[in-house]
């Protein structure tokens, strides 16, 4: 197995191992160690079905718990990110965030399988967030020491929401508001430490996170704006350019990330899982 860095923020390419095949104890732990210290490795060439997928997550822990997204038919743990070539609705995921950092134990993982890759546009971003806690301000940091950020479904999934029932004709992804939104909600850290290396971490952003303990609603939105800002900025970034039949999975706990459009007129169809959590985070 090779394991070669992007040369970026973070990120690596893995040859030289067959996902459509069960792995042995030594290459499972070789891929746990190199997703530790990348924090996004992508597979290219495995031509795998949802089997291998679902296979290839439950080595690095349980299946996450995916609310709001229905699975795909037949699956209980694999949803589609899909787009249609005409479909007009707004991209889905095109805003930074960590994946369903509003639940207690968020997973710790998601991995992401291309089906369908548009021939331009479509790239996933990522932004390293103990890169950019290692090189934050001190004016900046002082302010984020020791703060709880409380996180929310409600912007996105409520029924009023980004991904509300407005939004449900035009988008062939199967997402489904809820009230459960608007309680769904706990709270974290907002610098953290890894739970499996103990390196700290910026965790979450604006958007899933609406508020900060104890502080009002103007000074919290002020300090959420001034960490986005800081925390998504080029110098963090990896861009990671798809293609077909390739797997990408990265680790919730240490990047942020988003998807981009630009690719209009052409289907885009991915395959994602979420890898459990199976170690709290320290905080
Ligand atoms: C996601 O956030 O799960 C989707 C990312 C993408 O579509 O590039």
């Amino acid at each position: 197995m090779e394991v070669r860095a992007m040369g970026g923020a973070c990120g690596a390419s893995v040859t030289g191992v067959d996902l459509t095949r069960p792995l042995s104890d030594a290459a499972i732990a070789d891929i746990r160690e190199a997703w530790l210290t990348h924090h996004v490795l992508a597979f290219p060439d495995q031509r795998m079905s949802d089997d291998d997928m679902e296979r290839f997550t439950l080595y690095f822990g349980p299946f996450g718990d995916d609310p709001f997204i229905a699975p795909i038919p037949g699956r209980d743990h694999v949803i589609a990110v899909k787009r249609a070539a005409d479909e007009r609705a707004p991209v889905f995921a095109e805003s930074w965030h960590t994946d369903w950092s509003f639940q207690e134990t968020p997973p710790a993982g998601t991995c992401l399988f291309g089906i369908a890759i548009p021939p331009s546009g479509g790239d996933t971003l990522f932004a390293n967030q103990h890169l950019a806690l290692a090189r934050m301000p001190d004016a900046l940091r002082r302010k984020l020491e020791g703060k709880t950020a409380i996180h929310s479904a409600r912007i996105p999934y409520a029924r009023e929401g980004v991904y509300g029932e407005g939004d449900r004709e035009k988008r062939s992804m199967d997402i489904r508001p809820s009230d459960d939104a608007l309680t769904m909600e706990h709270r974290h850290p907002i610098i953290r430490r890894h739970p499996e290396t103990g390196r700290e971490a910026i965790f979450g952003c604006a958007g899933y996170i609406v508020g900060i303990e104890g502080m009002g609603d103007m000074e919290s939105m002020a300090l959420l704006g001034a960490l986005y800002q800081w925390q998504t900025r080029d110098e963090f970034q990896y861009r990671h350019k798809w293609r077909r039949n390739m797997l990408v999975m990265w680790d919730n706990r240490s990047v942020l990330h988003m998807a981009t459009g630009g690719y209009d007129g052409h289907a885009r169809l991915l395959h994602r899982t979420t890898i459990g959590a199976t170690i709290g985070a320290r905080g």
